[in-house]
């Protein structure tokens, strides 16, 4: 999705806006731009990759020591040098960067137009420039042609513009992150912390309908009637080099390598099996006596991370279910004070599941995120959030965050376990196993079995992933994963579904990665003959201790033995390094899958 940013202050700004921009790369884009103010504002913009804006930059030369940026991702109007953003009026004395959407972009252009507006983009930001150049034209000052510019839109959005002549960045967002940076020599603005975060880690995240008006010696919030509002600001923990490659070739290696790390934050200092305790951020024990079921709402791989926690939660006697939060707002389940309705969202900015939560607003439920990001908006909005501490994943696919959702939905589950569901105290062997979870991991990534399978089945036509319990989760997860970055077909089912169909589409050419866990084995090592006999070679991935899968399947990736609940977590490292390096064979750009964009800000 698109990126913001901007940097303010008195000397020049273009290689921090610059670098900030790489920094947004992540976020998927096909084009980018910056503006800068001197005594010109001066825009330069190009379709395509953040090096195509560096060559014609090192040919304009812009400069100014105010200045946006930004990385756009095509909604209205395909990616081309008209259609990036920065965008002017009129006179070219404003220059805006957006993202989201605005949505009576028409009716305020058909206004425009009569007015003698003329444009010269397809986008819906357009409209912007021209709605501030004619309060401008009109006498008004900068501050306030802008809160009259920004009254007139509808939609979700985060804004940052700047005016000829005068020294501010004025910003607002509804429904779109943005972030203020805090700097010693200037400050920032950008959608995402990673984007300012070399430069300063203390940050100020706005709310919807506050106006920012950032100027080289400080930042004042306002809403947007003008009124005068109190945002504190933040240290983030994560370092620099916590958001760099540090060596690897991709983001998504690191991360499947950081796995171990991140692991050990999600749990650290909330358990302690001998005491019998499970910590969980400022939940107080007791929290959720009253809650007599769970409602997940979740996208993609979180969605996948929600389908664990519903078999946790449902073998401790806690109902849960989990919904994709793009259909809840079509088919809301019904909710009240009893349920608990748990948001997965890594970047807490995710926009369907935004609007599943907002879709339960006015109910009783009560509302939980398990977030990646402090001050996201998801985290905001909600009755009480969790972290899951994994630290920045720049990746365009989630890895690491999986399993700290996993690890952090199993506390969960723990909890829920004994506060609303029937158990007597927490269960130490399942905690004691957690705690054993990063070794674990880290003894899957020094072996290279996924490596040699992936090199090993390069050549064929479909790749299907199968399992059962904790294992179906995993499967989806581990075909979601494939395909997004292999551009391999991919699907992951439950193994007994097999038979009710998709077994039509088994053949030679397909080959089968199939889920065990140490529960229901048997069965699907029958689903396994049932592939094996179509002629499909089946890879196990497995607890090493899994007997009767050596005769009948092709390979066998093994993961150290554990409790079977948790063994679903160390056959999903096995398919994230299986995935990365089918794609590495192929060629692909791990990082930034074709069409797919880190942070999904529109519904
Ligand atoms: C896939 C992937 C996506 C996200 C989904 C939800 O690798 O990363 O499927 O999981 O877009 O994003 P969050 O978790 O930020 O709500």
């Amino acid at each position: 999705m698109c990126g913001i940013t901007a940097r303010v202050g008195d000397d020049e700004a273009l290689d921090e806006l610059l670098t900030s921009l790489t920094n947004l790369e992540y976020r998927g884009y096909d084009s980018a731009g910056v503006a800068l103010l001197d005594e010109d504002l001066e825009v330069c913009k190009r379709e395509g990759e953040t090096d195509a804006l560096k060559r014609a930059v090192a040919e304009e030369e812009p400069s100014g020591s105010i200045g946006i940026g930004h990385t756009r991702w095509s909604t209205h109007g395909p990616p081309s040098d008209a259609n990036a953003h920065p965008h002017t009026g009129c006179e070219g004395r404003v220059a805006v960067v957006h993202n989201g959407i605005i949505e009576n972009y028409e009716s305020l252009r058909t206004e425009l137009r009569s007015r003698g507006h003329e444009f010269t983009s397809e986008t819906d930001t357009e409209v912007v420039p021209h709605l501030v150049e004619e309060r401008l034209t009109a006498g008004h000052d900068p501050e306030v042609a802008f809160r009259e510019a920004v009254a007139c839109l509808e939609g979700s959005f985060a804004i940052a513009l700047v005016v000829e002549g005068d020294e501010t960045v004025y910003a607002t967002r509804k429904g779109s992150p943005l972030v203020v940076g805090l700097g010693d020599d200037a400050n920032y603005l950008a959608s995402d912390i990673p984007a300012f975060l070399e430069f300063t880690d203390r940050v100020v995240y706005l709310e919807d309908d506050d106006v920012a008006v950032v100027r080289p010696d400080g930042v004042d919030i306002t809403g947007l009637d003008g009124a005068p509002l109190r945002r504190e600001s933040h240290t983030v923990d994560w370092a620099p080099g916590d958001a760099e490659k540090s060596g690897y070739n991709h983001y998504m290696l690191k991360e499947i390598n950081e796995q171990p790390f991140a692991l050990r934050q999600a749990i650290e200092g909330r358990t302690d099996p001998a005491a019998g305790e499970v910590v969980l951020g400022d939940l107080p024990a007791g929290t959720f006596e009253e809650i007599d079921r769970v409602q997940f709402v979740a996208c993609g791989t979180s969605y996948h991370a929600s389908l664990y926690g519903v078999a946790l939660l449902q073998r401790r006697g806690v109902p849960a279910a989990a919904a994709l939060a793009s259909e809840f707002a079509a088919d809301p389940t019904p909710v009240d004070g009893s349920t608990l309705v748990v948001a997965v969202t890594q970047s807490g900015e995710t926009a369907d599941t935004l609007a599943a939560i907002r879709e339960i607003e006015d109910t009783d439920a009560r509302t939980l995120a398990v977030t990646n990001v402090v001050g996201s908006t998801a985290a905001r909005e909600v009755d009480d959030a969790v972290f899951i501490r994994a630290g920045p994943e720049i990746g365009v696919a989630a890895t690491k965050t999986f399993s700290s959702q996993v690890a952090t939905l199993g506390l969960l589950a723990e909890r829920l376990h004994v506060e609303a569901g029937d158990g007597e105290s927490f269960d130490a062997a399942f905690l004691e196993g957690l705690e054993r979870i990063p070794e674990a991991v880290d003894q899957i990534l020094d072996r290279r079995r996924a490596e040699q399978v992936a090199e090993a089945y390069a050549g064929m036509d479909s790749y299907f992933f199968i399992g059962r319990g904790i294992g179906y989760p995993v499967a989806l997860e581990g075909a979601l994963k494939f395909k997004e970055i292999t551009y391999e077909h991919a699907e992951g089912f439950a193994a007994g579904e097999l038979k009710h169909g998709p077994l039509a589409l088994v053949t030679g050419t397909s080959v089968v990665f199939a889920i065990f866990t140490g529960e229901n084995d048997e069965k699907t090592l029958h689903n396994v003959q049932e592939v094996k006999s179509r002629g499909a070679p089946v890879i196990a991935v497995a607890p090493e201790s899994t007997t009767g899968i050596h005769t009948v399947a092709d390979d066998v990736i093994e993961v150290p033995d554990g409790p079977p609940e948790l063994s679903g977590m160390l056959s999903n490292v096995v398919l994230q390094l299986l995935s990365y390096h089918a794609a590495e064979l192929r060629g692909r750009p791990i990082d930034k899958p074709r069409n797919l964009a880190k942070s999904v800000t529109v519904e």
